[in-house]
């Protein structure tokens, strides 16, 4: 018996991780569950990347996603907890859920960084949701073993480089794409104090004179975007597109 069981052994299912669920804040003392996404997800996160604008979708996905597919739905939501982890936070609505931001990785096959990919729904921006799930994000990649959250960002995007900067990260040019800024930040350092980046994007506009030309470029302008390069959005999307 025990011999044929190791046989048959060819996989291993990874438990899920119910120790990183837990209850985030938002305004006027509202507050929301974060969890780890479920297969079961899948619907729910087709609903919230409908709803998203077009303008988020285009941020997150880096191209003029209409939807998630079916498949694509499937790749975010059925992950194995070690190599990918996903986050989702979600309000009741009725008997059931609705999803207002997710948040997903994936681990470098050495294991040692981890990129990232996040959202919150229009209406839900700007009350520290994107700043609690990159927390979160830190908090599952260091367990995991990882030492670096990495990003592609498209360097258009002032929100997502606001946050950024308001993280902790280093915003740097992309070597082989201008249209895109890497973004990293060590998993084992502190997140920075609230108002000390109070404003990140006053800070920018009040040192624009002194950001490198490049940064100056995209954050002043609406630079034409061409999906390319090899960000996760971009490896699961040429995945199924
Ligand atoms: C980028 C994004 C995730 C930010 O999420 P969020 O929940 O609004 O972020 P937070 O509320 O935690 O904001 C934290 C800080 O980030 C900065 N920030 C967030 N949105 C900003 C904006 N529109 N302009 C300038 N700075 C901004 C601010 O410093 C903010 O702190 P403050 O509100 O105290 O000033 C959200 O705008 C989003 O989902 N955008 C569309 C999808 C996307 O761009 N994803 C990134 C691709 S991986």
């Amino acid at each position: 018996m025990q011999a044929s069981l190791r046989e048959t052994a060819t996989y291993s299912i990874h438990a899920y991780p119910a120790h990183l669920i837990n209850s985030i804040s938002l305004r006027r003392g509202r507050r929301a569950t974060l969890r780890p996404v479920l297969p079961q997800d899948a619907e729910l996160e087709q609903q919230f990347v409908a709803t998203l604008s077009q303008g988020a979708r285009f941020n997150r996905f880096h191209g003029n996603l209409c939807g998630l597919s079916e498949k694509l739905a499937e790749q975010i939501t059925c992950i194995d907890y070690v190599h990918q982890m996903g986050f989702v936070v979600t309000l009741p609505e009725g008997d059931d859920e609705v999803v207002i931001a997710d948040a997903c990785y994936v681990l470098s096959d050495d294991g040692d960084t981890a990129e990232f990919a996040i959202a919150v729904s229009d209406g839900w921006q700007r009350q520290g949701l994107g700043s609690q799930l990159i927390e979160a994000l830190c908090d599952a990649a260091r367990r995991g073993g990882a030492r670096w959250l990495y990003g592609e960002v498209l360097a258009a995007n002032a929100s997502m480089i606001g946050l950024m900067i308001r993280c902790g990260f280093t915003v740097r040019p992309h070597p082989g794409d201008e249209q895109l800024v890497r973004v990293e930040r060590s998993v084992y350092a502190p997140m920075k104090a609230r108002r000390a980046v109070r404003r990140p994007n006053r800070l920018l506009a009040a040192l624009n004179h002194a950001l490198p030309r490049w940064l100056q470029r995209v954050q002043g302008g609406t630079a034409k975007v061409t999906p390319a390069g090899r960000s996760y959005e971009r490896q699961l999307l040429g995945r199924v597109m």
